[in-house]
């Protein structure tokens, strides 16, 4: 079954084919960072612009890359939410009309959905090139950590109640952040030390040279569910460390000076950091890593899953990812990450999700429409305890 999937919930028009929700045929991503770039972040009214301009393009060129006349498309898998409204519009309605015009099934698909897909397509991948030997194990615990979320579900398989044969996914919330996403902390810091948009790369680059201890930020603690997040905190303290210090001036100079260059390397803005600059970013790497890596991994013991899957734009990070499969090998459970190209917004992992509710007959009628917030799954109380005192 070939799917086309289409992705448009927040500053990337996508489009990606995919065979059997295991084989990638294409993968066509159109950022929009060069356009937002000069704002610190996204402009919901200038993304839906762009996605307008580009969606057409994008899917021809996926079918181009692809190989495939888009009449040969058996289904079509779109994202219905949660994102920028606007955004999300453009590519429903492409993706409904498409689907009308060639006769063939809809599906709306969760963009958190197709973020937690992203794991299961990767390792069907690395299945396929004969690097592992089984599915990703399920059930798991999904740390969904990107700019607009950061949130913990448990996955589980089971049988389609219409049709046995097929499977679909059932996921229950354990926890989700009460402020800001972690991607979004990134970003807000980035901003404030003039380190440009998006945060996430340049801070991940950066933090290795400066030392994660300097700053003690202390834990991020939280009253209720354990399991949630909070990271305005450590965004603010960041804000106060650099308010009318030295650090604040070195910013202002490296926010007057990009505006001068196109393009800013990682190493060139590194010469620009002060040491105590680079020690403020490793050390607020350092808080949020900690913290989203404690939590994943209470979240694991407290359902009894054996796997923890990290996906979302945040899961490129490469502190994150190391902590994760440290933490997991001690707690004697696998950790699992989508390759970066995955783990941001892209249309394969939408395709990907959408294979199974095509397979089960999950099909959207004409009253599938966009919608900003929309959530997945119901929320469970996991029991998890943290000592916060710690
Ligand atoms: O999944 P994504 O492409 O879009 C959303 O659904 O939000 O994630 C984008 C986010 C941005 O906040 C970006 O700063 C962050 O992912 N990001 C990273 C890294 N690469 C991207 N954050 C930390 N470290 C990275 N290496
Ligand atoms: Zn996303």
């Amino acid at each position: 079954m070939l799917v086309l999937g289409i992705e448009s919930s927040c500053d990337e028009t996508a489009a990606a084919l995919v065979a059997n929700g295991e084989e990638i045929l294409s993968n066509v991503v159109a950022s929009q960072v060069g356009i937002h770039a000069k704002y610190g972040g996204v402009v919901p009214e200038l993304a839906s612009r762009e996605h307008l301009r580009r969606i057409e393009p994008v899917v021809d060129e996926a079918c181009t890359r692809g190989r495939v006349k888009i009449t040969d498309v058996d289904g079509v898998a779109v994202t219905e939410g949660p994102g920028l409204i606007g955004s999300l519009l453009v590519g429903l309605v492409y993706g409904k009309a498409l689907a009308r015009a060639l006769a063939k099934p809809l599906v709306g698909v969760n963009h958190l959905e197709g973020h937690i897909h992203a794991v299961l397509l990767e390792n069907k991948l690395e299945r396929r090139a004969g690097r592992v030997a089984e599915d990703a194990p399920l059930p798991a615990v999904t740390l969904v950590v990107s700019g607009g979320h950061t949130s913990l579900f448990l996955v589980e398989e089971v049988h389609a109640p219409a049709d046995l044969r097929s499977v679909v996914f059932n996921y229950k919330r354990l926890g989700q952040t009460r402020d800001d996403a972690a991607g979004e902390a990134f970003d807000k810091v980035a901003r404030l030390l003039a380190l440009g948009y998006p945060g996430g790369p340049a801070i991940d680059h950066l933090a290795r040279y400066g030392d994660a201890q300097a700053v003690d930020f202390g834990r991020i603690k939280m009253k209720g569910n354990p399991l949630d997040f909070s990271f305005s905190g450590v965004k603010t303290a960041v804000l106060y460390r650099v308010r009318d210090t030295t650090l604040a001036v070195e910013a202002e100079e490296r926010r007057a000076w990009r505006l001068t260059r196109d393009h800013v390397s990682h190493d060139e803005l590194r010469d620009r950091c002060s040491q105590g600059t680079l020690d403020l970013i490793a050390s607020f790497q350092s808080a949020v890593v900690h913290d989203l890596v404690e939590r994943a991994l209470a979240a694991a013991e407290a359902v009894h899953v054996d796997s923890v899957f990290v996906s979302g734009g945040v899961a490129c990070n490469s502190l994150l990812r190391a902590r994760v499969l440290e933490a997991a090998r001690k707690q004697g459970i696998r950790a699992l990450f989508p390759s970066p190209g995955l783990c941001t917004d892209n249309a394969a992992m939408i395709a990907a999700a959408g294979y199974y509710k095509l397979q089960a007959g999950q099909f959207a009628d004409e009253t599938l429409t966009a919608h900003a917030a929309i959530p997945l799954g119901e929320t469970k109380d996991s029991g998890a305890r943290i000592h916060e005192s710690e």
